[in-house]
């Protein structure tokens, strides 16, 4: 029996997740490689829809190569369903997301949908968020305080570099990203690290969680709803 690999279990979440996606009508769509599958399985139906609203600059790029038109969040109102990926999700679909930096625009189109359907490989599937660092986007100038507000919580915080500068997002800001934090109420870490000042957005996607996880597993795709 041949064993799947984790890009093959993303190509088949990625192609299953097509099933939520309502004819005639704007999808929003995430970023990062799983959702690279969807886009690519996307182009394929995409006479049957009307465009997608994207969440970074590489989704936006990869959607027009592929023919499909990108709407601005402005444009629409609520879109029936947002497909993106997670770095993490827990068995109530609370997520860590943000590894691909496109955390604050991913959380602003999950706000204006109203069903997020997470596609993931098994390996992201956990019982506590916090083994994969937490991302946080900030004002550049608030990074060091931040980092000392984390430290204080018992995390171990510093700035995402990129080519040893620091990673500027499609926002114009900075990534902080945490490890060392066990987040057993995610919603009340999403709460309070989101009042800090200088913070945009916490990667801890708890009242934007998922309704549904199209889970790629050795035995296929799993469907876990929430
Ligand atoms: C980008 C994200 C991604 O959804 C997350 O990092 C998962 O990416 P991948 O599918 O490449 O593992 O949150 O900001």
């Amino acid at each position: 029996m041949s064993t799947l690999s984790q890009d093959d279990l993303k190509t088949l979440v990625g192609q299953a997740a097509l099933k939520y996606v309502v004819s005639g009508e704007i999808v929003g769509v995430g970023t990062g490689s799983t959702v690279n599958k969807f886009i690519d399985a996307l182009a394929t139906i995409k006479e049957q829809i009307k465009g997608a609203v994207s969440s970074s600059n590489a989704s936006t790029e990869r959607l027009k190569a592929l023919g499909i038109q990108v709407f601005d969040s402005n444009e629409v109102d609520e879109l029936s369903v947002y497909i993106d990926g997670a770095d993490e999700v827990d068995h109530q679909g609370f997520m860590i997301k943000g590894g691909g930096a496109a955390l604050t625009r991913e959380k602003i189109i999950a706000s204006q949908s109203r069903q997020f359907v997470c596609i993931a490989d098994e390996s992201k599937l956990v019982t506590n968020l916090g083994r994969f660092p937490v991302p946080v986007e900030v004002i550049p100038m608030s990074a060091q305080r931040i980092i000392r507000q984390f430290r204080a919580m018992g995390g171990v915080a510093q700035i995402r570099l990129r080519d040893g500068q620091p990673l500027v997002t499609d926002n114009g800001q900075h990534i902080v990203d945490v490890t060392g934090l066990q987040i057993t109420d995610p919603l009340a870490f999403e709460t309070q690290v989101s009042q800090w000042p200088g913070v945009v957005t916490v990667g801890v996607f708890a009242f934007q969680k998922a309704h549904v996880c199209l889970l790629g597993t050795a035995q296929g795709v799993k469907t876990l709803t929430f």
